[in-house]
C-alpha cells in the first residue's frame, strides 16, 4: 500500500463522524472489548476528529481534546486491523500534531495502551510515570512537546 494514497482529513460532517464511530466500534468495542458506555464518551462532542481514508474507504481515526491552556490530549487512535503496520496510524498522529501546532498548542499528552507504546515512542512521545488501568487495559501517560 502506497502511503500517498492515504488521505487524512478533519471531520466536519455527521456522516464522517459516523464512519469514525464505525471504526472505533470495531477496534475498541468488538476487538478490545471496551464497554460501549466508556468508549462513546461525552468528549466526542467537543473534540477535533481526524479520519484516514484509502480509496474512499475510512480505515482509521483519532481525536484531540483541549487539555489546559496550551495542551492537547490525543486519544481514540484506531486503525482497522487489516490496515495496521503500514504507517496509517503515524499519518493520523502527525495530522493531529500538525493541527495542534497550528492552533498554538505547545504540548500533547495521551494515555497509551502499553502495546502501542513503541508506536508513540517512535513519534517522539516519552513515557511519564507508571502503568494504570483504563477500561480494563494497561496504559501509561505519554507526552511530547510540539
Ligand atoms: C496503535 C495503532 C493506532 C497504530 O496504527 P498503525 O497504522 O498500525 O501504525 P503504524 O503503521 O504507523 O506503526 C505501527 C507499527 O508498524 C510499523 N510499521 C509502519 N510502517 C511499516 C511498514 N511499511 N512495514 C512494516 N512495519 C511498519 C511501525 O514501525 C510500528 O511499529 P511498532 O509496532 O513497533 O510500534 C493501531 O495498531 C491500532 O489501531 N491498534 C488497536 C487500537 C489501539 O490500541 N489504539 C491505541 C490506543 S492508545
Amino acid at each position: 500500500m502506497n502511503e500517498s494514497r492515504i488521505k487524512v482529513i478533519a471531520i466536519e460532517s455527521a456522516a464522517d463522524m459516523d464512519r469514525a464511530w464505525a471504526i472505533r466500534r470495531r477496534v475498541f468495542i468488538e476487538e478490545q472489548h471496551v464497554p460501549e458506555e466508556i468508549e462513546m464518551d461525552a468528549d466526542d462532542s467537543h473534540a477535533f476528529h481526524a479520519l484516514a481514508i484509502l480509496d474512499g474507504v475510512a480505515i482509521g481515526c483519532g481525536r484531540m481534546l483541549e487539555h489546559g491552556a496550551s495542551e492537547v490530549k490525543i486519544g481514540r487512535m484506531a486503525v482497522l486491523r487489516e490496515f495496521r503496520k503500514k504507517g496509517v496510524g503515524a499519518q493520523i498522529l502527525r495530522f493531529l500534531i500538525d493541527s495542534a501546532r497550528t492552533r498554538g498548542s505547545r504540548k500533547a499528552i495521551l494515555h497509551a495502551q502499553l502495546t502501542a507504546e513503541g508506536f508513540y515512542l517512535r513519534e517522539g512521545f516519552r513515557a511519564v510515570g507508571g502503568v494504570f488501568d483504563e477500561a480494563g487495559i494497561a496504559h501509561r501517560l505519554m507526552e511530547r512537546d510540539l
